[in-house]
């Protein structure tokens, strides 16, 4: 497939294009309204092939938990070794004296990265958690 860019024009109405260019100002010097609609197109092709089955995605879960919880940390622990050849890293920080933050960075086919996050996320303890996911296209 061709790299040559291809023009194309678009209507809308004029109060969303005045926000959709307050949208490129913010995004800042180096977009134009062109490179933002690329973009925006981008964002939205990843996020439809991470919500299609069979697609490798690329996860990065975010926790805060209490280690003081009963067995949390070891509960964490074990679903990771559970699944450990579709957890690329996993980085600790000690928040304050109780809560510990984790970004567990996974990879894999959609559905299994969500069901892990669901197990981690869903154990008792787990105070807040988000999973972030994109691809490049990969299948399996
Ligand atoms: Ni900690």
């Amino acid at each position: 497939m061709s790299h040559e860019l291809m023009r194309f024009s678009v209507a809308m109405p004029e109060d969303l294009l005045v926000r959709f260019d307050e949208l490129v100002a913010r995004r800042g010097l180096a977009k134009n309204r062109s490179e933002v609609v690329r973009d925006l197109v981008r964002e939205a092709l990843v996020e439809e092939e991470c919500a299609t089955p069979g697609m490798i995605v690329m996860g990065t879960l975010t926790i805060v938990y209490d280690h003081h919880s009963t067995d949390l940390q070891e509960k964490l622990h074990c679903i990771q070794h559970d699944y450990f050849e579709f957890i690329v890293s996993t980085v600790h920080v000690h928040l304050d004296q109780h809560n510990c933050l984790e970004v567990i960075i996974l990879k894999g086919e959609t559905g299994l990265v969500q069901d892990i996050a669901d197990k981690i996320l869903g154990t008792k303890g787990v105070k807040t958690g988000r999973l972030v996911v994109t691809t490049t296209g990969e299948t399996i």
